[in-house]
């Protein structure tokens, strides 16, 4: 995993333990990252201490820190290219988390937008919420990690990162790779199946929302089936008009891997109760041998108790050296 013995550069990203993973995860990320694996030394982290911004129950946080692992290697992310590990499970992140707060602006943190999101939506602000950025930074450089595929919505923070990884090393002299976002070209922006205006949503528990990595087909079927269309009664990719059968063909596109063009054939003439099975049976299709593995992998505990080891085991010697350069630089140790 050492970026210099092989000349791979090194991928970081994290997800959070919270939720249900979807197709929009699945189709926007993950596909991505198992497509990508070979070409990079990957690092995927179960952000568990980040999940803890926000009230968590902790029976749920433990077992979805392990479903999102299983899922992971469900989806085809590869041991050999990839670590999955646990956040809480290397001390590294919390630790640098403390140096970095003490070189970052209050003011920086206050301008995130998603903290601002957050904030108002609750009564009483954990300081955790604030500084949430602060860790997502940590977890990055940590690694000297030099791509950071995310979503668009953490952008911010991954420029965040940038800042504080620069301003510490002109403080202190050379210490922290600056990483660079990557926003992912291909792949899906998958939408609420009820609502194809708002993005596909981990947290939502309305039932017709979201299709879930491990719905069975029947649920898959019934949430497609029911979704959000128009009255247009016509087959074609225009998001500003026809946003639900956009939404549709999307996910159907990113499955198949088809053009447009082809779809498009493939639809011509056809309504959309016709549209609608053949994408439920595309994506039944598309997650059945992924939910099989899942599923077998998950009839053994110990199994992935010892992905989890394995994989902070394996990192964990990247990120206690940056951490003691860390702070060697701060005079914390010689
Ligand atoms: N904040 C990210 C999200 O909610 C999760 C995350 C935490 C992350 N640490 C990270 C993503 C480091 C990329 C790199 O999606």
């Amino acid at each position: 995993m050492n970026n210099t013995q092989t000349g791979k550069k090194r991928v970081f990203s994290g997800i959070q333990p919270s939720g249900n993973l979807h197709i929009g995860n699945y189709l926007g990320a993950i596909k991505n990252w198992v497509a990508e694996q070979h070409k990079y030394h990957n690092v995927f982290c179960i952000v568990d201490l980040h999940a803890l911004t926000v009230p968590q129950d902790p029976a749920e946080l433990y077992q979805k820190t392990r479903e999102v692992a299983l899922l992971y290697l469900a989806c085809g992310i590869d041991l050999e290219h990839c670590a999955i590990f646990a956040q809480s499970h290397i001390s590294a992140h919390s630790e640098l988390t403390w140096l970095l707060n003490c070189v970052t602006p209050l003011g920086w943190l206050e301008r995130m937008t998603q903290y601002k999101d957050k904030a108002a939506k609750q009564e009483s602000v954990g300081v955790g919420l604030l500084d949430y950025p602060v860790l997502m930074a940590a977890d990055i450089i940590l690694y000297d990690s030099h791509y950071v595929p995310v979503g668009e919505d953490q952008k911010q923070h991954v420029e965040l990162t940038r800042d504080i990884a620069i301003r510490f090393n002109n403080l202190y002299g050379e210490t922290f790779v600056v990483p660079d976002v990557l926003i992912p070209k291909a792949g899906a922006r998958v939408k609420g199946l009820d609502d194809p205006t708002a993005k596909m949503s981990k947290s939502s528990v309305t039932q017709g929302h979201a299709l879930r990595l491990l719905d069975p087909p029947d649920v898959l079927r019934k949430s497609i089936m029911r979704a959000t269309t128009d009255s247009l009664n016509r087959i074609a990719f225009d998001p500003e008009n026809q946003p639900g059968v956009y939404n549709l063909l999307n996910i159907y596109q990113a499955i198949t891997n088809k053009s447009q063009a082809e779809i498009l054939a493939e639809f011509e003439g056809k309504g959309y109760g016709n549209l609608k099975k053949q994408v439920a049976e595309a994506v039944i299709a598309a997650l059945e041998p992924m939910q099989t593995r899942y599923y077998e992998m998950a009839q053994d505990p110990a199994y992935i108790e010892q992905i989890l080891k394995e994989g902070a085991d394996r990192v964990r010697p990247i990120a206690e050296h940056r951490l003691r350069v860390a702070q060697e630089r701060l005079g914390l140790r010689k």
